[in-house]
């Protein structure tokens, strides 16, 4: 695989994924714990299924794969899935990201030297520049490329035969994207968060190929403090490892992943101290909300899109944040889990 960025984005937080120097081995293992095949891949079945059947389709026709979008929240398998894709379609995979791209020259030099039926797969295609849009949208039209040759009156344009290849946009916010570029992907799928069982299996398969043995009642701990997201269950285990094996323990049980997880100050349902940074302040300062977005971030020192892409989706899913037109509300659920008295409530 060849990639063009770093794939990840914020900040340094054990619920994040790895941005400095010295987690890059833990970037290293993500990618050997990555599923190379649809069915080594735990969880979004809806979205396997109908894969599977337009990759078996692609293949009988001898055709690439029509250009694909994924979306969800981060940390949720997109990368993972194009891999996957250019995997079973037998194609190479080209992995670049919207912010990555940064002149036409940039995008029109990888797109000369894909190879037939490839995969070119654009991460945060939402953050990709105007004038750079433009360029794919008759790449993935027509495969062309159109060159401008000269300046001023004498300027002509011409256009270049790509080969075919299938274009593969991630991203965590589709209602970004602008209209022509959405229209122009043919499979478009959502990806939800994980449920506690897959992200179990998924500790379990993780743990087996880390080569450390994991008791259910273990995998099922880390699991359920993972915020639906295997990026994070997979970061949780190899921490959770690191003190297992610290104490001399060969066996993560559900004891000692507990244990490990309290020490890393993440709560019983994942929650860690900026979740609960949040929620107090939305209990403490503006008696459960609502409150503006734009208040909230500045109160807690994140940026909004932080907020509504890291923090929310979890704390919504598990219904303890919603979101109203007049702002952010947090639920009597939240109210309980947190200890507080709901103001009114006896
Ligand atoms: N590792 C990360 N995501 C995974 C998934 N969905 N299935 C199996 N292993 C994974």
């Amino acid at each position: 695989m060849q990639k063009d960025t770093p794939e990840f984005e914020f900040k340094n937080r054990i619920i994040e994924p790895a941005k400095n120097e010295e987690e890059m081995d833990d970037r290293e293992t993500e990618f050997s714990l990555r599923p190379k095949t649809l069915d080594e891949y735990i969880g979004q079945e809806r979205i396997k299924d109908n894969l599977k059947i337009f990759i078996n389709a692609a293949q009988k026709r001898k055709e690439s794969l029509d250009h694909c979008l994924f979306y969800g929240p981060p940390g949720v398998g997109k990368t993972t899935l194009a891999g996957i894709v250019a995997n079973e379609m037998g194609v190479n995979i080209r992995i670049t990201s919207g912010p990555a791209i940064e002149r036409p020259g940039d995008l029109a030099s990888i797109l000369t030297n894909l190879g037939e039926n490839d995969v070119l797969f654009i991460d945060e295609i939402h953050r990709m520049s105007h004038n750079i849009e433009e360029i794919l949208y008759p790449a993935m039209e027509d495969f062309g490329l159109d060159i401008i040759i000269g300046k001023g009156p004498s300027a002509r344009s011409i256009r270049l035969d790509l080969p075919k290849f299938t274009l593969i946009g991630a991203t965590t916010r589709a209602g970004q994207l602008s209209a022509p570029l959405r229209d122009r992907f043919g499979v478009v799928l959502k990806l939800e968060l994980y449920d506690v069982l897959s992200l179990t299996r998924i500790v379990q398969r993780s743990s087996r190929i880390l080569g450390i043995a994991c008791e259910e009642e273990g995998a099922a701990e880390i699991a359920a403090r993972s915020r639906g997201t295997p990026r994070i269950a997979n970061r949780l285990l190899k921490r959770v490892r690191d003190f297992a094996q610290c104490d001399n323990f060969s066996v993560i049980t559900r004891d000692i992943a507990d244990r490990a997880l309290k020490k890393l100050e993440i709560d019983k349902i994942g929650l860690d101290e900026t979740d609960h940074k949040i929620l107090k302040l939305i209990i403490k300062n503006y008696a459960g909300g609502p409150v503006g977005l734009e208040t909230l971030a500045a109160a807690i020192g994140e940026e909004t899109v932080t907020i509504e892409d890291v923090y929310e989706p979890y704390l919504m899913q598990i219904g303890f944040l919603s979101r109203t037109p007049r702002g952010r509300c947090v639920t009597d659920l939240c109210y309980k889990h947190l200890g507080f008295e709901r103001p009114g409530t006896d």
